[in-house]
């Protein structure tokens, strides 16, 4: 009661954060009515539409379909075109052949990298990192902008809990703490952090997305219908978003989902109450590809009705639809759209591209001498391989197989060890595949003439052809080969028989996962998995290198194979940092930001759930009328936070500075770090916090802080974490944000799994 009383008297509503409220900028203000007065109705319209570019090609802009309606005023933007010639002649149409000469925005899915490409975002969260990954972010948007881009359509913040969802991948796991962070570092490496105006030309806007909930659609299958609770909500599925506007992000992309059964795209409470009046964000909102024609799909009405909802919501830009285009100025005419509305969505337009500097220079983005000398550079490429071995998790390890010596003959084997197309990962538009390097050519480079690195494909993708192609799209073929599943394997263990080390390249190719790339069966594939058994009966060591865009159910890999290194998509210079790790010139320091479970059934399996009023005892895997299974326990084959390392860490007893806390004070918990082993290396010490008795329930554990540490070996180092009321609180049953009086216990440790614990009360 005197719980619940607190929270009510601390409580701080939702309804009064304004992260992005600024200065007004009066100059703005007055060159946007200056323009906005001239403009006419169907021109205002002409703004909010973001078209597909598919046939502009250099040349060719003054004539294609686009131009026509760039001269008319009917384009706000384009995307997804790479080449800076090509995006100055459809600026040029833009700014000398249109009416009022209102330059456009260039957009792209700059996800991960753009020519240097870094690890895919799932495995460049598991750097835990933030200072690696706003540097990523940065090249990204140095090397975008030296190619006329100036918005990226990233960071992708979707939490997701469910490993069949291909687009898990994109994003940066399960936790909405890291993921907020990481949305922040992001924002901050794209958008630069000098200022709120892009005043460099290597400044681009962000885009953050896919707003909201787009990583819980039912059953892992992609664009499928979310429902959950609100409390769910704003607790664990909306801090990420909520972290980009506080840094600042300049535009949001609506998600295609359905939220409290209405399409995100059409649904006013979240892209304006919610969005908007809670959160401050003044930028603007794009949907996401043909969002708003899908609104029809989703059973909400024609084009004409879906488009006025979406318009009405607070969407700005459509993309790719046309909805705007071809209905608004007729739902206006009947008087179901109002000037007001067109006006804000214009306004919010021309707001972005005066704050992108492109009213006083049009071509500020187009600078042909940068697109020579900024992309893919070495000391870029040099970041992106450290980065890679960074984002690398070593998940098993035993007898310490691992890093190999530079010596006797390696055998690579598997199909994912020698293509350059699969490197890059998924959602690389701007990569040139031919850039990237094989497996076999980063270990050969990495072990010079010490060591002698022999091939086998050893078996296909998967022993579907259908399934293989639809798993290596966008000129990602991993060239089927013709021969039987056996010619292919015994061709294998010759050629691994004469070797001293088996390095088993195998798992998914970059497009198994990735947009609608859902999986229903999350196993390595069946030729490949037979492979593999048969490469271990040889009794040599063998290592695993997994590529995977997803956890994937690794239970008799886990039991079986000696050494399992899992390097998710490492990017261009992936194959190099995979030589560093393997090799040991980089200790590998990857954590799981994502759990991996025993099977599919276990799915949605995370860290961060809820107790239940039947929870399993600790160490017993069933019990009859408890929460569990009859046939596999609740534990995940690998935990939240988990990855090991060449040394090893030793975590003393976690130090609290009091045993009490008053709601105005606060206190630290401190843990010292030892590295126990040969090797220097780095640990990502994790915290967690649970609130013991809440006025609703709460997670048995929930990230709260990390830090990422160098230690020497044989060096200690104390850890303190500092506790204040703000890190406990959380949004009640009224969605008031506040933190109650009661027991919390404070757990540190290497992953979410192995902590040590110490209980302190919130008086
Ligand atoms: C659809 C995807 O959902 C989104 O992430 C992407 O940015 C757009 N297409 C544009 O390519």
């Amino acid at each position: 009661m005197k719980k619940l009383l607190l929270s009510f008297l601390l409580g701080c509503s939702v309804f009064v954060i304004n992260a992005q409220s600024q200065s007004k900028n009066v100059k703005m203000d007055r060159f946007i009515d200056d323009l906005m007065g001239k403009m006419t109705i169907e021109e205002k319209i002409g703004q909010l539409n973001l078209p597909g570019s598919g046939d502009i090609v250099t040349g060719q802009a003054k004539s294609s379909d686009i131009a026509g309606k760039i001269k008319r005023g009917q384009v706000g933007g384009l995307f997804n075109i790479k080449g800076v010639e090509k995006i100055k002649d459809v600026q040029r149409v833009a700014v000398e052949e249109s009416r009022l000469g209102i330059p456009l925005i260039f957009g792209m899915d700059v996800i991960h990298g753009y020519e240097t490409v870094f690890p895919i975002p799932l495995g460049l969260s598991c750097t835990w990192n933030m200072a690696a990954i706003e540097q990523s972010a940065r090249i990204a948007a140095i090397e975008a902008s030296a190619d006329g881009i100036c918005w990226t359509f990233s960071p992708m913040v979707d939490i997701a809990r469910d490993p069949r969802w291909g687009r898990i991948s994109e994003g940066n796991g399960e936790d909405p703490y890291l993921g907020g962070q990481i949305a922040k570092a992001m924002v901050r490496g794209y958008q630069g952090t000098n200022d709120k105006t892009f005043t460099a030309n290597d400044q681009i806007m962000a885009c953050v997305k896919h707003y909201a909930l787009y990583g819980a659609g039912e059953a892992g299958r992609d664009y499928n219908t979310v429902d959950m609770s609100r409390q769910r909500m704003y607790n664990e599925y909306f801090y990420p978003y909520q972290a980009a506007v506080e840094a600042g992000v300049g535009s949001v992309m609506a998600s295609f989902n359905e939220v409290d059964g209405v399409p995100a795209t059409g649904n006013r409470w979240l892209m304006t109450e919610v969005l908007r009046n809670q959160w401050g964000f003044n930028g603007f909102v794009v949907t996401d590809f043909t969002g708003i024609a899908e609104m029809t799909d989703h059973g909400i009405g024609d084009l004409q009705t879906v488009s006025a909802r979406a318009l009405n919501a607070g969407i700005d830009m459509d993309m790719v639809a046309e909805g705007f285009l071809n209905t608004i100025k007729k739902s206006y005419d009947e008087g179901k759209i109002t000037k007001a509305e067109i006006d804000l969505a214009c306004r919010r337009i021309l707001e972005a591209k005066y704050k992108l500097g492109l009213f006083s220079d049009p071509y500020k983005y187009c600078d042909i001498e940068r697109a020579k000398t900024d992309i893919y550079k070495p000391e870029h490429r040099e970041i992106a391989r450290k980065t890679a071995g960074e984002s690398f998790v070593l998940l098993k390890n035993q007898n310490n197989l691992l890093p190999l010596d530079k010596k006797g003959t390696i055998a690579v084997v598997g199909p994912l060890g020698n293509t350059k197309e699969n490197m890059p990962g998924t959602w690389s538009v701007a990569a040139d595949f031919n850039k990237a390097t094989t497996v076999v050519d980063g270990l050969k480079a990495v072990a010079g003439n010490r060591a002698d690195i022999v091939y086998a494909k050893g078996s296909n993708l998967t022993a579907d052809p259908v399934l293989e192609d639809r798993a290596t799209m966008f000129d990602r073929s991993l060239k089927r080969d013709g021969r039987t599943e056996e010619e292919l394997r015994n061709e294998a263990l010759r050629i691994a028989g004469n070797a001293d080390v088996i390095v088993a390249t195998l798992g998914e190719s970059s497009e198994y996962s990735g947009e609608s790339s859902s999986r229903s069966e999350i196993g390595i594939p069946d030729v490949q998995q037979r492979l593999l058994q048969e490469l271990l009966k040889t009794g040599k060591p063998v290592v695993l290198v997994l590529f995977t865009g997803r956890p994937l159910t690794l239970t008799w890999e886990s039991e079986n194979v000696p050494a399992i290194l899992n390097v998710w998509f490492g990017g261009t210079e992936g194959a190099y940092a995979i030589g560093d790790v393997l090799f040991g010139d980089v200790n590998p320091s990857g954590k799981l930001t994502t759990t991996f479970p025993q099977n599919v059934g276990q799915i949605p399996l995370y860290y961060n759930h809820k107790n239940t009023g039947r929870p399993l005892a600790e160490g017993k895997w069933f019990e009859k009328f408890r929460s569990n299974y009859l046939d596999v326990s609740n534990d995940p084959v690998y935990p939240f936070g988990y990855g090991l390392s060449y040394t090893q860490f030793d975590y003393s007893d976690v130090k609290l500075s009091a045993a009490t806390m008053d709601t105005a004070g606060k206190l630290t918990a401190s843990v010292t770090v030892t590295n126990n082993g040969k090797m220097d290396g780095k640990e990502v010490v994790q915290l967690y916090i649970r609130d013991v008795a809440g006025s609703v329930t709460r997670p048995v554990k929930e990230l709260k802080g990390f830090e990422k540490i160098f230690l020497k070996a044989g060096e200690s180092r104390t850890v303190t974490f500092t506790i204040t009321p703000e890190l406990l609180k959380f949004y009640n049953y009224d969605l008031k944000y506040v933190f109650e009086p009661g027991d919390f216990d404070i757990m540190i440790g290497g992953n979410s799994h192995d902590v040590k614990s110490a209980r302190f009360m919130l008086k």
